[in-house]
């Protein structure tokens, strides 16, 4: 197996147009030679009637001349038409096609070159506040994060993980105190009921200590106070505030086990780990004039935000009383990703809602000189996750819902649809299968919508063996593989001189695209755009098996088809893989 890359069809058939316009039209030279897959015959060219103003011609005069040049240096082109007002149309060799396939099936990468080598990418997300659950919106993060975290790497970036925990601020000192005056309180992860976890034990206690605080004056004195005892790093208060990170960590942990995300107790990065560098950075951007005083308060007023009342939006870099906050912290943050991490692209995978908070962070560090013009800082926002009845996903008590809840209710629906498709299964291997269905079907419901838009949690539908789901792409998978266990799983070789039929044809340009459809993701951070393609592949080969015979047909027939079918097997496997879904090998 080699590593080398396969550049597309697509992108090949692009070249010889670009080619054929700077040897028609030396003056259109450069020009988008606007490709692409056409329902008339492989690829189209829109370029003549993009261009023809231009050339002052008319676009079917253009789409001649280009078809002529094309007639002279073809690259991979059989055939060129010029149809309606001055499309072209591409038919690409038979003998071409075969070939690519053999290259992909030939490379462990399917192809795919690697566009973002030397790049250092920092993807903070996931990010869940101790001491507090995580809800359906850092579902959405860790989801997402996670596969652009496998989709850059394997385009070539190298990825550093950051998890911003919310591990620090006001609200220990306060919690801290609670936890200290009720001895008798259980939290600890052993001492509570199985099933029960130390964050919900401990969000609830937070409650509490929230209403003591705003009903006893006292003890809000004695909570100001452990936040000074926290902040100044008395060991006592430091050792409970330990504590409580590392059970929280433990539940957050038993989340991202039961996800399969990537992220390691390495990625924990959280806010507490900037702590001592906020008083440098206030002072760093005081000297430059870029935070100012106002009403005792430090402040950045941004030039492109402008607040509710009409003024310039503040960035609170020092509060009246001293202390820090998220603003603070995330300017440290962006400080320390440019100049410690050496990142050149910064990506933020948070809810839509912190969309100004970022403005303003990149605005403050490009104007401190952090964020220079070699270096793409971007929030990569989401939108909300929506109940049956279209409104924020809560329980029907309209408390939170429970990720760990949440999850063993998709397994639970998935290991019901499985176990009717397939009876056979035994117990063991139907809990492995649900579990990886279940998964997978929540995983690929929030990546196949559109990023920003808002989306329905809806379970039933996720779980479905038909559309476009998790499920439906999984089981595609398993049936490919059932057939080519049945050939034997053999090595074949691809004969290109054997004619390809209409439903292979299309089945094969689909396979060439994958990496184009991978490194679309890369470039727009939309891995529902992935989720589309694996969907219409899929598609695809439904189409192919409907109509042509594989394990029946002759040789050397029968051995391209299985080459078909192999590719797209490992494209499926390897697709679902950067959403970090599994593939099992039957369902
Ligand atoms: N902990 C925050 C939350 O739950 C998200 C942090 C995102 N990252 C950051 N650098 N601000 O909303």
């Amino acid at each position: 197996m080699t590593n080398h890359e396969v550049l597309p069809l697509l992108g090949q058939v692009a070249d010889s147009v670009s080619q054929a316009i700077a040897h028609a039209r030396p003056e259109l030279a450069g020009a988008d030679p606007v490709i692409r897959r056409s329902e008339h015959a492989d690829f189209q060219s829109n370029a003549a009637l993009a261009l023809a103003k231009r050339a002052r011609t008319k676009p079917a005069d253009l789409a001649q001349a280009l078809s002529a040049a094309l007639a002279d240096d073809r690259g991979p082109i059989a055939r060129v038409e010029v149809s309606g007002p001055g499309f072209l149309n591409i038919t690409v060799p038979d003998q071409v096609i075969w070939n690519q396939l053999a290259a992909r099936l030939a490379s462990p990468r399917l192809g795919v070159g690697t566009p973002h080598d030397g790049q250092r990418t920092v993807i903070d997300y996931s990010a869940p506040n101790i001491a507090k659950e995580m809800h359906v919106g850092h579902l959405r993060t860790t989801i997402i994060g996670d596969s652009l975290a496998r989709v850059l790497g394997f385009l070539g970036a190298e990825v550093i993980r950051q998890n911003h925990l919310g591990d620090w601020g006001t609200q220990f000192g306060m919690l801290i105190q609670y936890l200290d005056e009720h001895p008798q309180a259980t939290w600890h992860h052993d001492e509570l009921e199985p099933g029960t976890s130390a964050v919900s034990a401990l969000d609830e206690l937070y409650r509490a200590a929230r209403a003591a605080f705003d009903a006893d004056p006292d003890f809000a004195d004695r909570s100001r106070r452990r936040v000074v005892a926290l902040q100044s790093g008395d060991p006592a208060t430091i050792a409970r505030w330990k504590e409580i990170v590392a059970e929280s960590e433990k539940a957050f942990r038993d989340i991202y086990d039961r996800l399969g995300v990537l992220l390691t107790p390495e990625d924990s990065v959280g806010e507490s780990f900037y702590n001592h560098l906020l008083a440098d950075v206030v002072t760093e951007l005081t000297e430059a004039g870029i935070a100012v005083e106002s009403e005792g308060a430090i402040v950045i007023f941004s030039e492109e935000v402008t607040g509710p009342d009409g003024n310039p939006a503040p960035l609170m870099v020092r509060k009246r009383d001293g202390g820090y906050g998220y603003d603070t912290t995330d300017l440290a943050t962006i400080r320390y990703r440019i100049h410690d991490l050496k990142a050149n692209r910064l990506l933020y995978v948070t809810d839509s809602r912190q969309a100004l908070h970022f403005q303003m962070i990149f605005e403050a560090a490009r104007r401190a000189g952090w964020l220079t013009d070699g270096i793409e800082a971007a929030h990569v926002p989401y939108g909300t996750v929506l109940g049956p009845d279209g409104r924020p996903f809560k329980t029907r008590s309209g408390g939170t819902v429970r990720l760990m809840d949440l999850l063993d209710d998709a397994v639970a629906r998935a290991r019901a649809v499985v176990h009717e498709k397939n009876p056979e299964l035994d117990a063991d291997e139907l809990d492995r299968i649900a579990e990886q269905a279940g998964i997978g079907a929540v995983k690929y419901a929030d990546l196949s919508s559109s990023r920003i838009k808002d989306y329905v949690f809806d379970v039933d539908r996720m779980v479905s063996f038909t559309g476009n789901t998790g499920v439906y792409l999984q089981y595609a998978h398993t049936r490919i593989r059932s057939i080519l266990r049945r050939a034997g799983d053999p090595d074949v070789d691809i004969d290109p001189t054997v004619e390809l039929q209409p439903a292979e044809r299309a089945l094969a340009l689909e396979l060439d695209a994958y990496g184009t459809a991978v490194t679309e993701v890369g470039d727009t951070l939309e891995p529902h755009r992935l989720c589309g393609y694996l969907y219409d592949l899929a598609r695809d080969f439904t189409t192919f098996y409907e109509s042509c015979h594989v394990l029946g047909a002759e040789e050397p027939i029968r051995s391209n088809r299985l080459a078909l079918c192999q590719l797209t097997a490992r494209t499926l496997q390897h697709g679902l893989g950067l959403l970090g879904i599994s593939a099992p090998e039957r369902m």
